[in-house]
């Protein structure tokens, strides 16, 4: 598949999606964003790909929407395109997603790297939402995400100010998993990739439904839905190759069945 503004790969059972709009440090147009869901969705319907890795630039993971081509937005044109709901798409990707991100994460580039499941970053991270800078707000997911991920006075004040947050201030809020010398972030990101993409995938796939449900559902439907799922995984093959490996003191090969 070609496309515009992302370059597609794979490594073994990794699939990576690269956001190639330099010239703009990753400003998301309509085009980029389409592009990623179209390609994440291809991923998760592709049985070799277990995980999926999302990046962009050691400048820039993203630096928001792109605000030339909202300049000119009226209201009711911007209503019927409805650009948002697109992002709603990546919510229902099925593999975990993790993002490795570099330099400047702003604005929608924030709202991106939260949809992922975790995000591995580089000590030059600047993660914002500047919006209010623009006499705008978060549109995709921003005010509802960050405030889940960090708390309200956290939230709060970088959504009121605009202003960035470093590397440490994100790993001390809980915003991200890791962070890693420049070098070092797409490997790192890469070296949990590999680690999941060794787990069964029915397994890793209710996992990951079971704690986006912890989010957004009442304790009790968590716990059932949880429950469900547990009981449904003694019919996978990887559960009787999980339990007979340990059995056998091996490592265990699991097929995705
Ligand atoms: N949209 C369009 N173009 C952008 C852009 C964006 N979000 N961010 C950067 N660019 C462009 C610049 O216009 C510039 O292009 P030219 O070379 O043609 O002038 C190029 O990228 C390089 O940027 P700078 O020269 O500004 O680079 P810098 O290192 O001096 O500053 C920066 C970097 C601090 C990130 C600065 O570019 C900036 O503030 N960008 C805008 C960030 C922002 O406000 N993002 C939020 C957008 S709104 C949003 O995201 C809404 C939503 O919820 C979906």
């Amino acid at each position: 598949m070609l496309y515009e503004h992302i370059k597609s790969s794979t490594d073994g059972s990794v699939g990576i999606i690269r956001l190639d709009r330099p010239e703009v440090l990753n400003a998301l147009n309509l085009k980029i964003v389409d592009e990623i869901v179209e390609e994440m969705e291809r991923m998760d319907r592709d049985g070799a790909i277990r995980v999926i890795v999302l990046t962009g630039s050691d400048k820039a993971f993203a630096a928001g929407a792109d605000i030339g081509e909202m300049a000119d937005e009226a209201v009711i044109p911007l209503l019927l395109k409805d650009q948002f709901a697109v992002w709603d798409r990546i919510a229902k990707i099925t593999k975990p997603i993790i993002a490795a991100v570099s330099g400047f994460v702003l604005g929608g580039g924030c709202e991106l790297m939260m949809n992922c499941d975790m995000i591995v970053a580089s000590e030059t991270i600047r993660i914002g939402q500047p919006e209010i800078k623009l006499g705008v707000m978060p549109g995709a997911g921003g005010t509802q995400r960050l405030t889940k991920a960090v708390g309200k006075a956290k939230a709060m004040e970088m959504l009121l100010t605009g202003e960035p947050i470093t590397a440490e201030q994100a790993l001390q809020y809980g915003l991200i998993n890791k962070v890693v010398p420049v070098e070092m972030y797409f490997t790192e990101a890469m070296k949990l990739a590999k680690q999941i993409a060794l787990q069964p995938p029915v397994a890793a796939r209710l996992i990951k439904k079971a704690v986006l449900k912890a989010i957004d559902n009442p304790l009790d439907e968590g716990l059932e839905y949880e429950r469900n799922c547990f009981y449904l995984l003694f019919a996978s093959e990887d559960r009787s190759e999980g339990m007979k490996a340990f059995a056998e003191k091996r490592r265990p090969t699991f097929s995705g069945r």
